[in-house]
């Protein structure tokens, strides 16, 4: 692929650090119900896995009922809420805007591919919304990463065939959902969290649309 038709970006952790904020909000559930949970179960267990399935690994092993469940998911998203509500356009990670607006000048279409349901807001709140020509979010689709499903439905919202897409994605959940998709696969963060995807970057600052270009 010389150059890409759409760029679907994932949300939390790519374009903002809200990852650092889902964790908290873990975290204090997880201080509430006496459960210990460490930054590290939370990069390598719930770094962009859904609402439920994160509640899932942190109370392996406990019982717990189908209500209150439902109840520590309510909890957890207030606590979520009670962080994103002061979030500014300044959290958008460095380098952010320009990129987003050097793809756009260059006439491929970018899209979001989230998990959260919360996705919208924190565009809003980021002032990013007007970016996006596409935006499925936590509330599109049934099954969540690793499934391609959500990358799939975000490159159908912009109209352009898989193969003609790259993806950008801070977890190893999402690179898997990424390559099902049919797309290359370009991660941020570390190397070491990633299983097989077509490029690594540290981070956002600085880069260029050459920079997310995959052979
Ligand atoms: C992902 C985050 O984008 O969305 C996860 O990386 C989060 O940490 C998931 O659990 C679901 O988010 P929400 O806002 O619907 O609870
Ligand atoms: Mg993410």
């Amino acid at each position: 692929m010389s150059q890409p038709q759409a760029i679907i970006f994932d949300l939390d952790g790519v374009l903002t650090d809200t990852s650092e904020y889902h964790y908290q909000a873990w975290k204090h559930l997880a201080d509430d119900e006496g459960i210990t949970l460490t930054h590290e179960e939370n990069d390598e267990h719930l770094r962009g896995v859904g609402r439920r399935e994160s509640l899932m690994y942190i109370i392996r092993g406990h019982q717990y009922s189908e209500n209150q469940i439902q109840e520590m998911m309510e909890r957890k998203n207030r606590y979520y809420h009670a962080l994103i509500e002061r979030m500014t356009p300044k959290e958008v990670v460095p380098g952010g805007v320009a990129l987003l607006e050097e793809i756009k000048s260059a006439g491929i279409k970018v899209a979001i591919a989230s998990a959260s349901k919360n996705c919208r807001l924190v565009l809003d709140r980021l002032q990013l919304t007007s970016y996006f020509d596409g935006i499925a979010d936590g509330n599109c689709v049934v099954n969540g990463k690793p499934a391609p499903d959500i990358f799939v439905y975000a490159a159908g919202l912009v109209n352009v065939f898989t193969p003609n897409c790259i993806g950008v994605e801070d977890a190893d959940a999402g690179i898997q959902a990424i390559k099902a998709a049919g797309m290359k696969a370009v991660a941020i963060g570390p190397a070491s969290r990633f299983h097989g995807p077509d490029k690594v970057l540290p981070n956002m600052e600085n880069k260029h649309l050459k920079d997310l270009l995959v052979e």
